[in-house]
């Protein structure tokens, strides 16, 4: 561990995490915790009393009810619950909230009170924490904070990118049209769209604004619509650059993220299924895509217009940024290219998809 002065976990120690909620974001951390060579996991809590809170021990976890009363329903339930939430804290380092959008805005005080550092998902507010995070733009300055927000998956993705031109001189405004997946595959029997498409009302649509939490510079808009599927969102993006510059040139400047995977559509990469079942071949869990996936071959570029489209897996990218950013906040990595590489290597993220 490469343990600075402002690291509030002992050198050697494990960072000790605790996840809030073990649904879509939740499960997905908690997997990727258990693979990070500084990091154990302390537990999970939650609410629910099936087959969704059953796995939590059946995959060698600590189960923790969210209150006393979840917990004694757990318990009667059948379950093997350790304790409480309280209880999970008071044997953690840090939390990761990965509750339900707006209850998570309502354990801060509780985080705040026990002075344990504390991790948010894009459904909060960025004023819950006062810092938005993506790891390749800011993670310096989550070293040593009490609290950061990983971005929405949306989000992630557009900072990315646009942090890829921005470094490469190439950015000067970007214009995207967000397609947005309607609902996560477990829920798909019980909400979701079918047979229509549902504009959001308002333009911008909220991901452009939320990009500029993380970083104020960048000049985006962004416009969204709810398509009838649940694999993944899809972007296409108008970017003006600073000058005319090459196609070569505008992928070198990709390439230099290591969490941009450059995608082929004539090597049958043609559609979001396509990606999905790469991701399944490859043997990542619960076939997690945690780059965002772009199509070289599609991508143009004329004269300083450049225009090009790709791949949100909703359920897993921002994993890979929830890892980075216990490590900011804990202070054990100071900079970011050493934690990017650390994830990335026990992830699987590796510099090309295939
Ligand atoms: N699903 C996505 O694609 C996605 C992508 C990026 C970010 N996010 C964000 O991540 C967060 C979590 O979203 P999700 O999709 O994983 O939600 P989810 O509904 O799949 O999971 C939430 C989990 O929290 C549990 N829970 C509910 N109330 C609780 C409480 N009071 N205490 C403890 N546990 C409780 C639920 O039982 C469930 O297991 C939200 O902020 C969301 O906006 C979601």
């Amino acid at each position: 561990m490469t343990a600075g002065k402002e690291s509030t976990v002992a050198e050697g120690q494990k960072t000790r995490v605790a996840v809030n909620g073990y649904g879509v974001i939740g499960k997905r951390v908690a997997a990727a915790v258990m693979r990070q060579d500084d990091m154990s996991l302390s537990g999970v809590s939650d609410v629910v009393t099936d087959w969704r809170a059953r796995i939590v021990t059946r995959n060698g976890f600590a189960l923790f009810g969210a209150t006393g009363e979840h917990a004694e329903v757990m318990r009667v339930a059948g379950l093997d619950v350790a304790g409480t939430l309280g209880d999970l804290l008071a044997q953690a380092d840090v939390v990761v909230d990965c509750t339900p959008k707006h209850v998570a805005a309502k354990n801060v005080d509780e985080y705040r009170r026990r002075g344990l550092k504390f991790i948010l998902q894009g459904g909060e507010k960025h004023a819950a924490t006062g810092h938005s995070f993506v790891a390749e733009a800011n993670y310096a300055t989550a070293i040593g904070r009490d609290a950061t927000r990983v971005v929405s998956c949306n989000t992630t993705s557009v900072v990315r990118t646009l942090t890829a031109l921005k470094r490469a001189g190439l950015l000067r405004r970007a214009r995207g049209t967000l397609l947005r997946r309607a609902t996560d595959p477990w829920e798909s029997h019980d909400s979701g769209i079918m047979n229509t498409l549902v504009p959001e009302p308002d333009i911008p649509s909220h991901q452009g604004p939320d990009a500029q939490t993380v970083d104020p510079d960048l000049d985006v808009v962004t416009m969204a619509v709810k398509v009838p599927e649940t694999l993944a969102h899809l972007h296409y993006w108008t970017v003006q650059m600073t000058r005319q510059a090459s196609k070569e040139e505008v992928l070198a400047a990709f390439e230099t993220s290591s969490r941009i995977a450059l995608i082929r559509i004539d090597e049958g990469l043609v559609a979001l299924n396509s990606v999905k079942e790469l991701m399944a071949d490859r043997g990542r869990p619960h076939d997690n895509l945690y780059e965002v996936a772009l199509w070289a071959d599609m991508l143009r570029v004329q004269g300083d217009e450049l225009f090009y489209a790709y791949m949100v897996d909703n359920q897993a990218i921002v994993i890979p940024e929830t890892i980075d950013a216990i490590r900011a906040l804990t202070g054990t990595v100071q900079d970011a290219a050493t934690s990017i590489a650390r994830t990335n290597a026990a992830l699987g993220i590796e510099a090309a998809l295939v």
